[in-house]
């Protein structure tokens, strides 16, 4: 590429990193942007400009392309560029990664509809420059036909740039743990984490695929330039591993690199675990401050496997610390006292603030109380999963608490579930024969007839939706009254984007807007309890949190926002790291066996985060190590600012 315009930009080549200090431990260009949105703009502008610089040299670019949510805001610029900016895909020719095996191009979760619903089918490319792993083919002619695209994409000319996402499982296209560095086009089976995270689309994990037609590592590694996206917190491990990891086939986005034209490109979620933003003091001088210092206390502590207040001077040095004692001329006695204090003040069993007490070392206010509490759930598990006891603490403690949930979350009911209950409604009337029941026969026998009718993959009609909600609702109101929460104090909002959409695909709109912004007016909250800030974008958590966000930060918001304490909690996103901590709200064994109890009682879909109990051990085991009380469980939160 020797376009002047992409100079300095994401694609301006080479192996090399920027050159400071803070890179040592990155094994491949790393760039961070602040949100997914500014990087993929970023991103579209560099490769519109080399689109052009080939259009005037009449020549084709050859782009490499990817599904998942992580590229659609870059596809959606691309779009925009076309239509705005007149920029034309005539001379572009594509080759995407990866397609399920066995389903038709027509299937709403084919990588070829995919594609064409997010890129193809509003720009003008012409179809015959388009090319998909077709994931039809018969078993015996998968091999040549795997072959036959590794010579389409050489006839082409190569890659010039390959666009990637990556898994959790560090994939890239669908080269699994164990894809070889030199591994060509050829079906793979798909890993259990692959397939989870699938789940959410196909309405079921049992629906997933098991296998896929992916490009090799090899093919990848044979493209000019890659860039590798990533947004959201559930990426920060996995982008660390490939980032600063051991080169290895178990990660296979390590293989990267390897090149000599690779960048990786993430928002500050995904970038979160990077060594110079978690531990920085490793990586160059930094600014002491009481928070930094607390976060390398806490760090030294687990590094050095020692409570904090049992850290002596030596320990910092030898854990190339001593600048941290160096800084503030204090002994490690005084710097430990420090930060002990801090992360002690952050447990309260009071979430919303003790009444009568002293608050500075609080984390909540005690005055008003009790306070009017907005706690935002995303979907229906999400606030069981994220903060189930401290829900409980909440309404415990006299608070005047609503639980809103944002959206229905009615794509996560299986057919089984909606079946029953129709089944069930027919032999209610078979039992009364009366006249007012021929409705209700009706109406069951409709719901059976379009589940039979949408068959396994379909989309579920209104109806149906309709139904799965009602269904969840139910178990809602059940899972909440184990956290003493009356019908009457659960809301549901059934947000339109959501109800019109289905996940990856929502679009959300001023109505949704409006719809936060209503029941934020109507409950004029004292504390606001919100998820989703760090989550994949495209996530219905991610949206849920942004439309929280504007209508909270709006212009129009009334003056009980000035005195209002936002905190955010994490449900199905990577739970928070001990440093992080701002709110830590301890449960006893009791409390954690009712908390198990309210995520049970989603029976009808089959994404009950099961791992949540656990994850809220896991910090109280921290907690613990760092010689703080030694409690069962800790559900953890963060104080947000708008
Ligand atoms: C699938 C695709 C990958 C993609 C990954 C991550 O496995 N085959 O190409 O990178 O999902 O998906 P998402 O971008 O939705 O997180």
């Amino acid at each position: 590429m020797s376009n002047s315009q992409i100079k300095n930009g994401i694609l301006e080549g080479g192996s090399g990193k920027q050159g400071t200090q803070q890179e040592r431990f990155e094994k491949v260009r790393t760039l961070v942007r602040p949100d997914s949105s500014q990087a993929c703009v970023e991103l579209a502008s560099e490769v519109a400009a080399l689109i052009r610089e080939r259009q005037a040299e009449s020549k084709n670019v050859v782009l490499g392309l990817a599904t998942g949510s992580t590229p659609v805001p870059f596809y959606r610029e691309l779009i925009r560029l076309h239509k705005e900016e007149g920029l034309t895909f005539s001379n572009v020719i594509t080759f995407n990664l990866d397609e399920y095996y066995g389903l038709t191009r027509d299937h709403p979760e084919s990588y070829f509809r995919f594609m064409h619903d997010q890129l193809f089918d509003y720009v003008d490319i012409p179809a015959e420059q388009i090319h998909i792993p077709d994931g039809t083919v018969a078993m015996e002619d998968v091999y040549d036909s795997c072959l036959e695209y590794e010579r389409k994409i050489e006839a082409a000319g190569g890659l010039d740039l390959q666009i990637l996402g990556i898994g959790r499982t560090g994939h890239i296209g669908f080269n699994e743990p164990g894809s070889a560095a030199d591994s060509v086009t050829r079906m793979i089976t798909l890993d259990r984490v692959t397939r989870q995270d699938a789940a959410a689309d196909f309405l079921g994990v049992a629906n997933v695929p098991r296998s896929a037609i992916t490009m090799g590592v090899g093919t990848i590694l044979k493209a000019r330039r890659i860039v590798l996206m990533a947004w959201g917190s559930n990426k920060s491990e996995i982008v660390r591993e490939a980032v600063e990891g051991e080169m290895t086939d178990r990660v296979s986005a390590s293989f990267l690199q390897s090149h000599q034209n690779a960048v990786f490109l993430v928002d500050k979620a995904a970038s979160s675990h990077l060594t110079r933003f978690r531990f920085p003091w490793l990586v160059g001088p930094v600014d002491w401050s009481a928070d930094m210092m607390s976060r390398a206390v806490v760090w030294l502590s687990n590094k050095m496997g020692k409570p904090i207040l049992k850290l002596v001077d030596e320990d910092y040095n030898e854990a190339g610390a001593g600048e941290l004692l160096a800084s503030t001329s204090e002994v490690a006695y005084q710097v430990n006292i420090d930060a002990f204090n801090r992360v002690q003040h952050t447990i309260s069993g009071w979430p919303g603030g003790k009444p009568g007490a002293d608050d500075t070392n609080r984390p909540e206010r005690s005055t008003p109380h009790p306070k009017r509490v907005l706690v935002l759930s995303p979907e229906p598990a999400d606030v069981f999963i994220g903060m189930g006891g401290t829900l409980d603490r909440l309404k415990e403690q006299g608070h005047d608490v609503t639980l809103v949930f944002q959206t229905s979350g009615n794509l996560r009911v299986g057919d089984a579930a909606a079946l029953n209950f129709a089944r069930v409604v027919l032999e209610m009337g078979e039992e009364n024969k009366g006249e007012g029941w021929s409705v209700q026969r009706e109406y069951a026998e409709s719901i059976i007839n379009a589940l039979r009718e949408k068959g396994e993959f379909g989309s579920d009609p209104e109806l149906v939706r309709r139904l799965k909600g009602m269904i969840l609702r139910g178990e809602t109101r059940d899972a909440g009254s184990d956290c003493r929460l009356d019908a009457d104090e659960i809301r549901f909002l059934d947000l339109p984007f959501y109800e019109k959409g289905r996940y990856r695909r929502f679009q959300p709109a001023n109505e949704d807007r409006a719809g936060i912004a209503e029941i934020l007016e109507e409950i004029r909250p004292d504390i606001i309890f919100a998820t989703g800030d760090a989550g994949d974008p495209s996530s219905n958590q991610s949206i849920c949190f942004q439309l929280f966000a504007e209508a909270f930060g709006s212009e129009s918001a009334g003056p009980w926002r000035k005195n209002c304490n936002v905190w955010l909690y994490r449900g199905r996103d990577q739970a928070y790291e001990a440093h992080e901590i701002e709110m830590a709200v301890p449960m006893s064994p009791d409390q954690l066996g009712q908390k198990v109890g309210a995520i049970r009682k989603f029976m009808s879909t089959d994404d009950d985060d099961v791992s949540s109990p656990a994850r809220n051990q896991e910090i109280a085991s921290k907690y613990n190590d760092l010689g703080l009380a030694e409690y069962e469980a800790i559900e953890a939160f963060r104080k947000w600012s708008c």
